[in-house]
This record gives C-alpha cells, structure tokens and sequence, in this order.
C-alpha cells in the first residue's frame, strides 16, 4: 500500500485512470518510441486528508528547459494576476522597502506587477526556458527548484521575504515539509505565505478530472492545508475561492498567533466537513463519475462523427492530457488541436499523438464542431470565436456537464 506523502499512513487508492504520459510532454513523431507513461493512480489519506498521486514522474521529466506552458498566454490571467498583486501591495507590504518571492514565477505573469513598482522581489523558477522569458522582461529570476536548502542560499543572498507567493505550483511538489522548513527559513516573522490551485471541493462537485495529471501530486483542501501547516507552526489565517482552472482556493498563511483569523476559515472546513471531504464515500463516487463522464463524450463524440462532422480540439492544455488518454480519443476522433503556444504547434499531444496546429488552421477552416479543452478560459474564447459561432460552429464542453452548445 502507498504511505502518505505528507503523514506516512498507508493509504488504498480510489481510482485508478490508467497509463498516462507527461500532461504537457508534446512531442515530435522522432521521439514517439521513447514516451514516458507512468500509472495514474489517486488516493485519500484519512489521517491527514490529503488527496495525492501514488505515482509521480520525477521533477525533471516534467519542468526542465521545453516546459511547455507559458502563463502569459491568457490575457484573462494576466488580469487575474494584476489583480491579485495588487491586493498583496495593499494588504500584505509592509512598506517600500518589502522583498516579494514567488515560486512557480514562470514567464513572471505575476512579478511583473511588483517590478513595475520598483518593489524588491525574486522568482523562483526551474524550468529555464520560460525563466528566461521572465528575466528579459527584467524579473529577478533564479532557475532552480524551490526547498530548504535553496531557501538558506536565497536569506543569504536577499535576506528574509515580507511576503511568499506560488499560484499553481504548491500542489506540484511532493516535497511539502521541505518547501515549509524552507518558508519558515525564509520568512520574516509577520511574513505571510499566500498561495492558490485547483480546490479539490470545486474538482469532486464537478467531476474536474482533468485537474488530475503528473504535476498535480495533490489535490489540496482547507482541511489538507490545516494539517500540513499546522506541523510547521503555521496556520490558515484567511482563504479565498477563485474562479481560476474550473475554481481554486487561495490559502493565506502565517505564523501561529501572529495574525487575525478571517471567520471565512472556520467557514470552509465546516463546509468541506459537511461536503464529506473528510470520508472516503465521496472518493468512491467521485470514481464512479469519472467512469460516466468519460463513456458519454465517448459516446457524444462516436455520434458526431458516425454523422461525418469535423471535430477539433480547441486549446492543446496539460489538463486535456486526462480527458484524451482515460477517454482513448485520437486523431479519428478529433482532426487535430489548434493551440496559440509556438512550442506546442507542429507536435503531438501526449500518448494519443493527436496533432497539435497553429490557431489559424483552426480560423482559416473552421470545423463542425470544437471541443472546448480549455474551459477554464471560456470567458475570453467565447468573446474571440463570435465568428465561429455565427458561421454555425458548436462547441462540446465537459465542465461542469457534457453538452453541445
Ligand atoms: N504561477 C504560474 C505558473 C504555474 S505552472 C501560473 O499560475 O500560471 C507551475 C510552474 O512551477 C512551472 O513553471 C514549473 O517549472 C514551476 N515549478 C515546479 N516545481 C517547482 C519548484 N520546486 N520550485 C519552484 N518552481 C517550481
Ligand atoms: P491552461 O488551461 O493550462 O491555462 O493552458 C492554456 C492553453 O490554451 C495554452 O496552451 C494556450 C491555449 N490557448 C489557446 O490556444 N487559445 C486561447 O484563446 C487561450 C486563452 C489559450
Ligand atoms: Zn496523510
């Protein structure tokens, strides 16, 4: 049996999704006979209530210098990371003079709103490709993976954080008791750590299965987050739902006794108790309908195309990894994927080897239909594809139902 990342207990798996590639591994048809393919497996730990892979890649195979995701991509999130530096400056800095460190800074989506200020500040950020993306925009970045011992190096260095930062990336790390130790060593002693991910409440109500692939070790809750912290001296002094990857929780976290607790926090674990986050039944049925989910877009998409309509997948995302390989969809089934990211367009998705084109092979010949894979983003893709629509275009979506509309 699997020993709980973060408490050593022995954990049974809930679900099993099968054989998957690396989620954002796009790859040339050269390099189809090397692939890497792991088991997805997910389990409860009811000790601790952390949700969590039992296997995950090893960090390299994942982050390294053809990290595949840009955050800039989305100018929706480049607004939502506006936003959310500006209530850190607000709320959280204590003067001019503060020292801002980020995790996971990635193209510096986020840092770049403290830079523009002047504001002293640090991205951490393994994967060397979009590290340098960051760096020309003139972000303070340090291509490394982020634990204790990096953290002694950066006090040292900068000396100590007023504030620490990480937006999906937290779950990413198996690691946990060393990012902490490395927090602890790193931050001031009124500092606060504010970090959000995909919120396992919103990916169990929702059956957001797709939230599930190697980078996402865990699955974090108020509860999981209370326990974790709470080993390190540390407690959960506000919190607050995002709308973000099919919604996300933002953790604000400081040290015991040093802050005000929001009664939102009291709010949350009530409702994640009453939600049943806390038994393992509700895993059981969250399998259940990961199972339903997947044999009716099956089924969907067999009818579309029996009718001989076009289908193309709109968005090659790390998420629609899942969805394509747990659901066995390929290029019969979608025609190709149309993606904005240069570094993707030209290869293959992961394990089914669909075809991954430029955007304007999906503008220039529009299909029948388009599979939404990046829901998360409906908002502002729904305002670019007016022209799609009106020219008869349907999309299927799966979040939060399957339907064509
Ligand atoms: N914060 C951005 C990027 C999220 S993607 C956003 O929300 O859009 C996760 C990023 O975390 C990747 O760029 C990856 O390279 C980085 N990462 C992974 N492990 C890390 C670690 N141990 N320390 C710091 N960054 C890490
Ligand atoms: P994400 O869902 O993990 O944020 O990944 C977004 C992916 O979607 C990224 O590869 C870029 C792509 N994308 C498009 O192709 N067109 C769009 O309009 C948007 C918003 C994203
Ligand atoms: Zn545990």
């Amino acid at each position: 049996m699997p020993e709980c990342l973060i408490c050593k207990t022995y954990y049974e798996p809930f679900v099993n999704f099968g054989k998957m590639p690396i989620a954002n591994g796009f790859l040339f048809e050269k390099d189809f006979n090397k692939e890497y393919f792991y088991d997805l497996k997910v389990g409860y730990c009811s000790n601790c209530h952390m949700v969590q892979l039992v296997d995950q890649p090893e960090r390299e195979k994942m982050f390294n210098e053809n990290y595949a995701f840009f955050s800039g991509t989305s100018k929706n999130m480049a607004i939502h990371f506006r936003d959310f530096a500006e209530g850190v400056i607000n709320d959280y800095l204590p003067s001019k003079n503060a020292f801002v460190v980020e995790i996971g800074s990635n193209d510096g989506i986020m840092l770049q709103n403290f830079a523009l200020r002047g504001i002293k500040h640090l991205g951490i950020e393994p994967s060397k490709n979009v590290a340098e993306v960051a760096v020309k925009k003139g972000i303070n970045t340090i291509s490394e993976f982020f634990d204790k011992d990096l953290s002694k190096k950066i006090v040292e260095e900068y000396g100590k954080a007023d504030v620490f930062l990480a937006a999906n990336v937290m779950c990413h790390i198996p690691y946990q008791h060393s990012v902490i130790d490395g927090i602890n060593e790193l931050l001031m002693p009124g500092g606060v750590v504010i970090f959000e991910d995909p919120y396992l409440g919103n990916i169990i109500k929702n059956t957001i299965y797709d939230q599930i692939y190697d980078e996402h070790v865990f699955l974090f809750s108020a509860l999981s987050i209370k326990n974790l912290f709470d080993k390190h001296g540390m407690e959960i002094i506000d919190l607050q739902a995002q709308e973000t990857h099919g919604g996300s929780m933002r953790y604000y976290i400081a040290r015991k006794g040093m802050r005000k607790i929001s009664p939102k926090v009291k709010y949350y674990l009530e409702k994640e108790i009453e939600m049943g986050l806390n038994a393992p039944e509700i895993y059981e049925k969250f399998r259940m309908e990961c199972e339903v989910y997947r044999d009716k877009l099956v089924g969907l998409i067999k009818d579309i195309r029996k009718n001989g309509k076009r289908i193309v997948g709109y968005a090659a995302t790390s998420k629609s990894t899942t969805i394509i390989n747990y659901c066995g969809l390929n290029s019969n089934d979608i025609q190709f994927i149309s993606d904005t990211t240069p570094i993707k367009q030209g290869k293959f998705s992961p394990g089914a080897h669909i075809p991954v084109k430029p955007y304007e092979e999906f503008k220039n010949n529009y299909p029948d239909y388009a599979l939404l894979f990046a829901y998360n983003h409906s908002n502002e893709i729904m305002q670019k594809e007016k022209e799609f629509m009106n020219a008869g275009g349907k999309w299927i979506v799966y979040v939060p139902e399957i339907m064509v509309k």
